[in-house]
C-alpha cells in the first residue's frame, strides 16, 4: 500500500510532487508528507525541509500553504498504515541525519535491523518498519563516504517488499530509487525526471516511462537516469510511451470517479473487445498470448484465484466455463488458496484475476500455482504490474485507470475478457458448434449497447435509493449466475455506503438466514428471466410472506416479478449467460447513490485502499 513520488529537475519540486500525490491518494490516505532540499539562490545549504501530517493530501496542501518549501528536488508519500497507527510521527518521509526516505511495502526484517541499530546507539522516532532504512543508509554513508555505494550495500540488507525513494542532503540532484515487490516507475522529461508508484500520477508531466522490474534500482538526476540491478550492473531500459490522456484519469465532470467509471463501462467493453473478435464472429484472438489451439485443448481443468470483486468475476466465470466450455472450473479466494495445500492436478489452466496486478494474496496464489506446474494466465488492468512479470501470459482489460477504490468498470472488463477466454476454451474443446460460438460472440459484442440502456434508468435508481436510505441492513439474493452478482452488489453497498449486507444464494435462505427477515430488511433480488427464475420467484414469495420489502432487478416486461416487487428495475432481454453484465450496473448505481445520500467519501471509503499490497 502507499504511494510514492519523486522529482529532480529545474522547476519548483513541491507543487509537482503534491499534484502527483493527489493522483495516488487511492493507494492510501492515512497520512501524507513531502521532503525537499532547500536551495538558497545558487547555494545549496544541505538542509532538508519536511512537511508531513496525519490525514489526506488536502491537509498537506494546507501545511505547504502556511510553510512553503523551495527547491528543485523532492520526494513525497501518501500512506496506508501497516506498521504503526496513522499519525504525524509515523508519516513519511522519514529522516535520519543526512538521509530522507519514502517507502511503500513492508520490510520483513525490520525488527532485526532495528535491534542491530539500537545496539549501535540509534534512537527511532516512529513505529514504522520504514524508518530503519534512513538510519541504515546514513550509517553506511558515514562509514564509506560514498552515497551510491552505500545505497547498493543497504539494498542487499532489506528483506520483504519495497519501493523506495531516497535523498541524501550532500548530493541534492541525485535521487535514489529501488524496487522489490512494490510498484515503481520512472518518468522521463526534458532536464527533469520523475518517479511514482503508477502511471496516472505522472501523466500531467510526461508520457515517457521506464518501468522498473523487481531487483532493479536507479539513480535519477535532472538529465540522466542510470538503472542497474541490485549488484550495481547497469541495465539498458527502453523508454515506453504511454498514450493515456490525462483526461482519462480525471473525473470528466462527474461528481465522483466512481460515477464516471460506472458510466464509462460501455466504452470500456468496446475497448476490451477491440481486435479480439475476428470479423464474422468466427474466433477470438489475444495478441499477448501465443498458445496454439492444441495448447488450449490440452487443459482438463481451470483454477481461478482472485480477491474481492475480482473473485466475484471468477465465480461468474465458473458458470461459463462449465456450461459453455464444458470444462471443470474452480475459483478460490487467493488468501485461502495458498494455505489450503491445493493438490497437483495435471493440465490445469490457472487464471489470476487482479485489476491492480499488485494484490499480495493474488501474487502469492500465483506463486503457489507455479509450484503446482499449472499453466499461468493473468487478467489485469495494469501494464507491467507485478502479476504481469509473474505470469508471462497476460490479458489486459484495457479499462484505463480506475481511480475509485470500489471497482466497477474493471470488474465488467474482467468479465468480458473471461467470457472471451471461455470461448477460446469452448472452441478448442469443440464444446459448442461454430454457429453457437458466432451467435454468442455477436451477443457479447452488443452488450455494451444494452448497458447504455440500463444506465438511462439512473434517475429511477436514485429515487429508490432515497426511499430506502434509512435502512441499516439489506439482504441480497440471486441464484445461479446471479448469485455472484448478489455477492458483488452486497460488497459494493457495504464498502462505500457502510451498510450491513448479507448476500445469499436464494435457495439457502430457508436454511437459516430467513429467521432475520422482517420489514426492517429490504431484500434486493437479482432475478433475470432465466432457467432458475421460477425457483427464484418462489424464494421471493417466501420473503414477501414474512413482510420483507422487495427491490428486484429483472427482465423488462416481466409482470410476475414486477407485481411481486415493491420496486422493480428492468434490464433489456438478453441471453441468460450475459445477464450479469446488466444486473450488476443497477447494483453499482444503487450503492453509489446510497453512499452519496449518506454523505460518505465515495471514492475513498474509510479503511480501504485501492491496491492491497500486504497480506
Ligand atoms: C471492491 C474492490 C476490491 C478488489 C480487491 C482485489 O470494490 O475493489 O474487493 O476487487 O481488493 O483487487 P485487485 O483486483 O486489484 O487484485
Amino acid at each position: 500500500m502507499c504511494g510514492i513520488v519523486g522529482y529532480v529537475g529545474n522547476r519548483e519540486a513541491s507543487p509537482i510532487v503534491l499534484s502527483a500525490l493527489r493522483r495516488l491518494e487511492y493507494r492510501g490516505y492515512d497520512s501524507a508528507g513531502i521532503a525537499g532540499i532547500r536551495i538558497n539562490g545558487a547555494e545549496k545549504n544541505e538542509n532538508f525541509q519536511i512537511r508531513r501530517c496525519e490525514g489526506s493530501i488536502d491537509r498537506l496542501k494546507d501545511l505547504l500553504d502556511t510553510q512553503p518549501m523551495v527547491g528543485t528536488t523532492a520526494i513525497g508519500h501518501t500512506r496506508w498504515a501497516t506498521h504503526g497507527r496513522p499519525s504525524e510521527k509515523n508519516a513519511h518521509p522519514h529522516r535520519f541525519r543526512d538521509v530522507v526516505i519514502v517507502h511503500n511495502g513492508i520490510i520483513e526484517n525490520h525488527k532485526e535491523l532495528r535491534q542491530e541499530l539500537i545496539k549501535k546507539g540509534h534512537r527511532f522516532d516512529s513505529e514504522t518498519d520504514s524508518e530503519i532504512i534512513a538510519h541504515l543508509l546514513d550509517r553506511l554513508i558515514r562509514e564509506t563516504g560514498d552515497f551510491e555505494k552505500s545505497c547498493r550495500t543497504m539494498i542487499k540488507r532489506l528483506e520483504g517488499a519495497f519501493a523506495l525513494a531516497v535523498l541524501w542532503s550532500h548530493d541534492p540532484d541525485n535521487l535514489f530509487v529501488a524496487k522489490q515487490g512494490s510498484p515503481l516507475l520512472l518518468g522521463r522529461g526534458e532536464g527533469e525526471n520523475f518517479v511514482a508508484s503508477d502511471i496516472p500520477a505522472l501523466l500531467e508531466y510526461t508520457k515517457e516511462f521506464l518501468i522498473l522490474n523487481d531487483g532493479e534500482m536507479a539513480f535519477i538526476e535532472p538529465s540522466r537516469i542510470r538503472v542497474m540491478d541490485f549488484s550495481g550492473k547497469l541495465i539498458q531500459k527502453k523508454t515506453q510511451r504511454i498514450n493515456w490522456s490525462l483526461a482519462m484519469a480525471e473525473k470528466e465532470g462527474y461528481d465522483h470517479f466512481m460515477l464516471k467509471e460506472i458510466h464509462e463501462q460501455p466504452r470500456v467493453l468496446q475497448d476490451s473487445l477491440r481486435g479480439r473478435i475476428v470479423p464474422g464472429f468466427k474466433n477470438v484472438i489475444f495478441d499477448t498470448i501465443d498458445w496454439k489451439a492444441e495448447k488450449w485443448r490440452s487443459f482438463s481443468s481451470v483454477s481461478m484465484v482472485a480477491c474481492g470483486t475480482a473473485w466475484h468475476a471468477g465465480l461468474i466465470t465458473k458458470y461459463w466455463m462449465e456450461q459453455i466450455a464444458k470444462i471443470h472450473a474452480d475459483v478460490d479466494l487467493a488468501s485461502e488458496y495458498r494455505y489450503r495445500s491445493p493438490v497437483e492436478f495435471p493440465k490445469t489452466l490457472s487464471i489470476a484475476i487482479s485489476q491492480s496486478g499488485e494484490t499480495y494474496d493474488t501474487l502469492a496464489a500465483v506463486d503457489e500455482a507455479k509450484k503446482l506446474r499449472h499453466s499461468l494466465l493473468s487478467i489485469t488492468n495494469t501494464v507491467d504490474s507485478s502479476i504481469v512479470r509473474r505470469t508471462k501470459n497476460v490479458i489486459y482489460t484495457h479499462a484505463g485507470p480506475e481511480i475509485s477504490v470500489a471497482s466497477t468498470k474493471c470488474f465488467t472488463a474482467q468479465l468480458m475478457n473471461l467470457a472471451l477466454v471461455t470461448v477460446k476454451l469452448a472452441q478448442a474443446r469443440r464444446a459448442q458448434s461454430k454457429a453457437w460460438i458466432a451467435k454468442f460472440l455477436k451477443d457479447l459484442s452488443s452488450i455494451s449497447r444494452q448497458i447504455e440502456k440500463v444506465l438511462k434508468h439512473e434517475d429511477k435508481v436514485r429515487e429508490i435509493a432515497k426511499k430506502y436510505a434509512n435502512y441499516n441492513q439489506y439482504f441480497y439474493l440471486g441464484r445461479g449466475i446471479s448469485y455472484p452478482i448478489a455477492l458483488e452488489g452486497a460488497l459494493k453497498l457495504k464498502e462505500i455506503a457502510y451498510i450491513n449486507t448479507q448476500a445469499y444464494s436464494a435457495g439457502e435462505m430457508k436454511h437459516g438466514p430467513i429467521a432475520l427477515i422482517s420489514d426492517q430488511w429490504p431484500v434486493v433480488c437479482v432475478a433475470p428471466n432465466d432457467r432458475l427464475f421460477p425457483k427464484m420467484m418462489s424464494n421471493i414469495e417466501v420473503v414477501k410472506a414474512r413482510s420483507g420489502k422487495i427491490i428486484s432487478i429483472g427482465t423488462e416486461g416481466h409482470k410476475t416479478l414486477e407485481n411481486a416487487s415493491d420496486d422493480f428495475l428492468p434490464i433489456p432481454k438478453v441471453r441468460e449467460e450475459l445477464s450479469p453484465f446488466l444486473t450488476n450496473i443497477y447494483l453499482q448505481l444503487f450503492a453509489y447513490h446510497m453512499a452519496v445520500l449518506r454523505g460518505n467519501n465515495v471514492d475513498k471509503p474509510k479503511n480501504l485502499a485501492k491496491s492491497v499490497t500486504v497480506e
